[in-house]
Parts: structure tokens; C-alpha cells; sequence
């Protein structure tokens, strides 16, 4: 296949190295040409261009037969929410309208789950966040089901949670800096992907999704807060953290939810296996490899 990753990054990139290896034509799209290098060294064609101006979109070599939108706004309010995920995501259905790929999946937010009861939530349960930026994505796959309603535009939605793996995971690299707090008595519910799973579900999407159709891409485990750092704690030798009450992290960017994502769908429909099916292998593999690196330098603050 002809596969264009559009926001070739931390997931695209790995992303696409995986397709060239499974034989495929892969390009990538960035805004500027910063990691050709890195691109190229993977196998990845690069391409230059910003999705929100339809001007540079033109002159990206289509046809393609598979595209996965993967660009993030890694900072900014909802105005830049707005212009990456929604006016972005327009840009690119228009694009295409003429020459339609055989599937379009779009990385979306399990933050559209506004749900702060720690209730389970599948792919039918209520789409209302209170975050604005959460109700930018709502927008913008509503925009893609839309086109995908009208039988041309084979638009898949994967909703993820939060993605961990080589330096990322936000609450385990503030637990190595001593920075960690856990919030009111840590019952809040964390929901998590390896990136390496989110490849493999990205793929498995490309090729068993089915146009229209939502997923959630997330492992088998919701785990309270506390019990991730207990186990963190114990794996490494290393102190819980302090407690802090849940008012100070009351500001951040997608809103305080509670809920734990199900991922019945996923494996059911899109025949995923995943290589972490829960934080704890792909955190042992985490700290195995910073272990090895020599990087994983414990400070046991006295208490
Ligand atoms: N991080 C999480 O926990 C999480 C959770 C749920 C969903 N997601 C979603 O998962 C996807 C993958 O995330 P990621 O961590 O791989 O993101 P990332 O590393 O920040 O990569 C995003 C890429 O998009 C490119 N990009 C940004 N704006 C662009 C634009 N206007 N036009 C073209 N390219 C643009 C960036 O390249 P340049 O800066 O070089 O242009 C960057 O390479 C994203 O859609 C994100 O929203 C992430």
C-alpha cells in the first residue's frame, strides 16, 4: 500500500518504520523538514507541510491508499485545538474528496469521555466533556462521521488514552523526578497505551476498521492512582509520593475525568493483541531499558 502519516512524531514515526517493514510505501508529513534525517533512516519518505493550509496540502503526492492523521497539538488552549484537530482534519477530508484513500483513521482523545464517576465507558457512552479543548475533538470527529455517513470518506476513529513509552508517561517521569503528587486518596482511574500497542492497533486499524466505526485504544487495565505508584514504589525500591489535595491539578488541559476505558471492541473487531496488555509489562520494559541505558538513577529522598 501507498501510506501517507500525516504528523509523523512519537507515534508516526515508529508508525511508519513498522508499515516500510511490513513492505509498504510510506510517507510522512511534518511541518518542516527537522527529523528527515530520521525519516529517512526509517524508510520514510519525507514530506513538508502544515494540514491547516489547503495551499501546502496540494502539493503532497496523492494518490494514497491509506492515511493515518496523527498530529498533535502538544501545547495550547482551544483556539490551537481548533486550527490542528478540527480546521486540520477539514483541510484534509476536502483534499480528498476528489481522490478518496481505501481508510483514513484519525487518532482522537479518550478525553471526550467527560465521565467523572468511575463508571465504565465503551464506545457508545456519552461524548460530553467539559474541557473546552475535549469538546474541539468531539467537533472533529463528528466532522469525520459525517463524511464517513455519506459512504466516501472511510474515516475510522481510534480514541486513545494516555500514551507511555520511551520519555513519555507524564505521571511515571514525574514519580522519577520526586515530583508526583497523588491526588485527594488517588481513587481517580488512569487509563493507558503502550506507543508500541498504539502502532499495532493503528495497523490493525488500516486494516479491519471499519468505516464509521469508533474504537478505544487502551490497554486491559484502568488502575487507580495510588496503585499505579504502589507498584511503581515496589518495582523500584523507591517512595510513594506525598499526597496533594485534588484542587491542584484542577487547571489542567483536558479536565478531571474518572472512568475506566473498555477495550472489548478493539480486540473483538480489529483482532488486536496487544504486546502490554497492562502498565505493568510495558513499564518493566520501561525501566528494563532505562536500567540498560544506565539511565534510571533512583533517589530515595529521605523521609
Ligand atoms: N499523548 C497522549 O497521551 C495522547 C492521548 C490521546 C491521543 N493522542 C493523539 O495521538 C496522536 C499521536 O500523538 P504523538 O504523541 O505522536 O504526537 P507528537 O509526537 O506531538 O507528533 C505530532 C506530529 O504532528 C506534527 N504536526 C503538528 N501540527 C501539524 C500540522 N499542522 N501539520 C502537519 N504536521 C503537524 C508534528 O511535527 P512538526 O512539529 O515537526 O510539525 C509532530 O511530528 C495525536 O493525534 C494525539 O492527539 C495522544
Amino acid at each position: 500500500m501507498r501510506v501517507l502519516i500525516v504528523g509523523c512524531g512519537y507515534v508516526g514515526l515508529p508508525l511508519g518504520a513498522e508499515l516500510v517493514k511490513q513492505g509498504h510505501e510510506v510517507f510522512g508529513v511534518r511541518r518542516t523538514n527537522a527529523a528527515e534525517t530520521e525519516l529517512k533512516a526509517a524508510g520514510i519518505q519525507p514530506l513538508v507541510a502544515d494540514i491547516t493550509e489547503p495551499e501546502e496540502l496540494a502539493t503532497l503526492p496523492k494518490p494514497f491508499d491509506w492515511i493515518v492523521n496523527c498530529v498533535s497539538s502538544s501545547k495550547g488552549g482551544s483556539e490551537e485545538y481548533r486550527q490542528v484537530y478540527l480546521n486540520g482534519t477539514r483541510s484534509l477530508v476536502e483534499w480528498l474528496s476528489a481522490t478518496p484513500s481505501k481508510k483514513f483513521v484519525y487518532t482522537s482523545s479518550t478525553s471526550v469521555y467527560g465521565q467523572t464517576d468511575g463508571s465504565p465507558v465503551k464506545e457508545t457512552s456519552l461524548t460530553q466533556p467539559t474541557s473546552e479543548t475535549s469538546k474541539v475533538l468531539v467537533e472533529t470527529e463528528k466532522l469525520l462521521l459525517d463524511a464517513a455517513s455519506k459512504g466516501t470518506f472511510p474515516a475510522v476513529i481510534l480514541r486513545v488514552a494516555g500514551i507511555y513509552g520511551p520519555e513519555r508517561g507524564h505521571l511515571f517521569l514525574q514519580y522519577l523526578k520526586n515530583e508526583a503528587k497523588i491526588e485527594g486518596r488517588g481513587e481517580r482511574f488512569i487509563n493507558m497505551i503502550h506507543r508500541d500497542d498504539l502502532v499495532g492497533v493503528i495497523i490493525a486499524a488500516l486494516k479491519n476498521g471499519r468505516p464509521g466505526e469508533i474504537y478505544n485504544a487502551v490497554d486491559d487495565e484502568p488502575v487507580a492512582q495510588i496503585h499505579f505508584f504502589r507498584w511503581l514504589s515496589e518495582a523500584l525500591g523507591k517512595w510513594m509520593p506525598p499526597f496533594a489535595a485534588e484542587t491542584e491539578n484542577a487547571g489542567r488541559k483536558r479536565g478531571l475525568t474518572n472512568k475506566k476505558l473498555q477495550n472489548r471492541k478493539l480486540k473483538m473487531e480489529l483482532g488486536y493483541q496487544f504486546k502490554y496488555p497492562t502498565f505493568r509489562q510495558g513499564y518493566t520494559a520501561e525501566i528494563q531499558r532505562l536500567d540498560d541505558a544506565g539511565l534510571l538513577n533512583i533517589d530515595l529522598e529521605p523521609r
